[in-house]
């Protein structure tokens, strides 16, 4: 049989309460003569802090808490502590950079503020090229060795010359990052969003390792249910230019009145196609021998379609309802 447990209360109240033996005896102090009196009294106070230190233990808590904040619980539950979460965007950023990393792509960088050169020349816009109209850009009041004002870039494809620029061939490259155009905000536009771009040039690079990458990639993404199609279409710098388009993977079928792809079944969530022979020799590589794809998506439609957000101001307004969702 095990002793019985002392009583902590009960023994406070006998040595430590108002009545109890050590106030006594420290009543009685005051009779004693002064000079030993101030010894006796350093003594008591000693016993009193070793008691009250002594029953703060044998109540479970420690002896320092115990005697600064009298009736603190500590079997209480604590409070909880906020935990942080990625924002939803960086999230996406970071599952596509998985992607591509498993297929062999690294990962490059590129400036925000740019140079005319390397937002537009060397992807082969020329200067008076109407396919800069489309890129409502901010320009900044600065200029570039050459007199030109800087801009901040309006897509990622400035990556694709600034990693040709560093390396030579082959390259698999992609870069994830924030672009800007002047376009006025709602559900589906920002001045300020993300893009991810991908290049890849070696000897006999073609469109099939396009489709089948791209199309590898969205499955990698979204489930292997998903289809790609591509369609021509026109930017400068690859020819021929396609826009990927992918299965919607809320209405699945195309039929009904699905409102994400309006019921025609299918998203379109890129450009891409092959690196136009005058980026390569923008770039000093010899269109001769190499050969290349590129492509470049939007991040906020992906995080859209990922978690379901039907609005793009969404992601921008940092509302922890929103934001929690997202682990
Ligand atoms: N830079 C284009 C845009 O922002 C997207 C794009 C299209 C990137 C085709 C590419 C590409 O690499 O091949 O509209």
């Amino acid at each position: 049989m095990s002793a019985k447990p002392l009583d902590a209360e009960a023994l406070e109240l006998r040595y430590l309460g108002r009545k109890g033996e050590l106030a006594l005896l420290l009543r009685d102090l005051k009779d004693i003569p002064l000079e030993e009196r101030k010894p006796l009294g350093a003594l008591g106070n000693a016993a009193k802090a070793d008691l009250e230190a002594k029953l703060a233990e044998l109540k479970g808590a420690a002896p320092a808490a115990a005697a600064a904040a009298p009736g603190l619980d500590l079997t209480l539950p604590g409070q909880p502590f906020p935990k942080g979460s990625l924002h939803p965007l960086t999230h996406t950023m970071n599952r596509l950079a998985e992607g591509f990393l498993k297929l062999g792509f690294t990962m490059a960088d590129s400036p925000l503020v740019e140079d005319d050169y390397h937002n537009f020349e060397a992807l082969n816009f020329p200067q008076y090229h109407p396919a800069r109209d489309m890129q409502d850009t901010f320009y900044v009041d600065a200029k570039d060795a050459a007199g030109k004002f800087l801009l901040l870039r309006t897509h990622t494809s400035n990556a694709q010359i600034r990693a040709m620029e560093k390396q030579e061939p082959p390259i698999r490259v992609f870069h994830t990052g924030r672009v800007f155009r002047s376009e006025a905000v709602d559900a589906s536009h920002s001045f300020a969003f993300h893009q991810i771009e991908g290049l890849y040039v070696d000897k006999g690079v073609s469109m099939a390792d396009l489709k089948w990458t791209v199309d590898a990639f969205m499955k990698d993404l979204f489930g292997s249910g998903v289809k790609t199609r591509f369609n021509p279409s026109y930017f400068p710098f690859v020819e021929p230019g396609a826009e990927v388009d992918m299965s919607c993977v809320f209405c699945k079928s195309g039929a009904g009145r699905c409102p994400v792809c309006k019921g025609s079944g299918w998203l379109e969530v890129m450009g891409a196609g092959l690196v136009h022979p005058n980026v390569l020799k923008s770039c000093k590589y010899d269109p001769e021998k190499w050969s290349g794809f590129a492509f470049g998506a939007g991040i906020e439609r992906f995080a859209m379609l990922l978690y379901g957000i039907s609005d793009m101001r969404m992601l921008y307004e940092n509302d922890l309802r929103v934001l929690k969702q997202v682990q």
